[in-house]
């Protein structure tokens, strides 16, 4: 099969444009990574036949994904041209059996690089493959109220998961483990991947202070929805915050008690609240 029909390559240029259509791609802002299936992977090799460049260094060792198979976005690419540009806009890469290098397959063409945010979403893989081998999907957006919300309300887990779930009746049910937060720190890094991947064995979610959002998922379709869910959630909460007026009601923690009994959510982080 082409690559371009391959059922995950649609997946991940819809995901793609749907992140831009909601305002969460300035520029070159965000990105996205798949790993591929064993199946996947076999009919990369059958269609390209041979790897289209020589190792490359990762500056990042991932020593669980030797030899996977990613999609990736292309740095300083524009997630507005996923659909548009395809084979410019990402590509397919192999690690190496040591998971310190990489080469591309398809796509990246004229000179590409893997975004970025790559050792992030290697380390942040990582995690999510130990965890369940059906976590496929990292996405990176810069969602705009979310990003508003980080600078009023305190960089703590506890404090960023409970404002978040007070704001909107679902969003204890979609996130019952809450959110992690980075604090500001320089971004494609070593040090944030390392921070960003050690609070993805608690979270799905992890905000980064001041610049965005990372999402794991099974699907695109869940990366996107927590993307969506979290961002809608900060969106009322910037609402109500920029009114100036006090909140005469919300969701309280008695409340979220009541959606956790009433949903079974077994995996709830109930030390968040108070
Ligand atoms: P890239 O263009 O390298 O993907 O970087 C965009 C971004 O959002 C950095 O955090
Ligand atoms: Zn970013």
């Amino acid at each position: 099969m082409k690559i371009l029909d391959m059922p995950c390559t649609k997946g991940f240029m819809q995901i793609a444009q749907d992140g831009v259509d909601k305002g969460w791609h300035e520029m070159n802002g965000g990105n996205l990574s798949y790993r591929l299936t064993d199946a996947e992977t076999k009919n990369v090799k059958a269609v390209c036949k041979k790897p289209a460049s020589g190792w490359t260094e990762l500056g990042e060792s991932v020593p669980k994904l030797a030899g996977a198979f990613f999609m990736v976005t292309r740095t300083t690419g524009y997630m507005r041209n996923v659909k548009r540009t395809p084979e410019q806009a990402f590509g397919i890469v192999e690690l190496d059996p040591t998971g310190t290098k990489y080469r591309i397959w398809w796509g990246l063409s004229d000179g590409g690089r893997p975004t970025s945010e790559f050792p992030s979403h290697l380390k942040n893989h990582e995690v999510k493959m130990l965890q369940d081998p059906a976590n496929r999907v990292i996405y990176h957006a810069h969602p705009v109220n979310l990003i508003a919300m980080t600078f009023i309300v305190p960089l703590k887990d506890k404090d960023f998961s409970r404002a978040l779930w007070q704001i909107m009746t679902e969003c204890p049910v979609i996130f019952p483990k809450g959110v992690g937060v980075v604090p500001w720190m320089v971004p494609g890094k070593g040090e944030i991947a390392q921070a960003t991947s050690k609070l993805m064995e608690k979270y799905d979610i992890v905000v980064w202070a001041h610049h965005g959002l990372f999402c794991a998922g099974t699907t695109f379709d869940r990366a996107f929805g927590l993307m969506d869910t979290v961002e809608k959630s900060a969106e009322i909460y910037m609402k109500v915050a920029a009114t100036g007026k006090k909140r005469l009601s919300t969701i309280t923690d008695a409340g979220i008690r009541k959606i956790i009994k009433a949903f079974g959510l077994k995996d709830f982080t109930t030390k968040f609240l108070r």
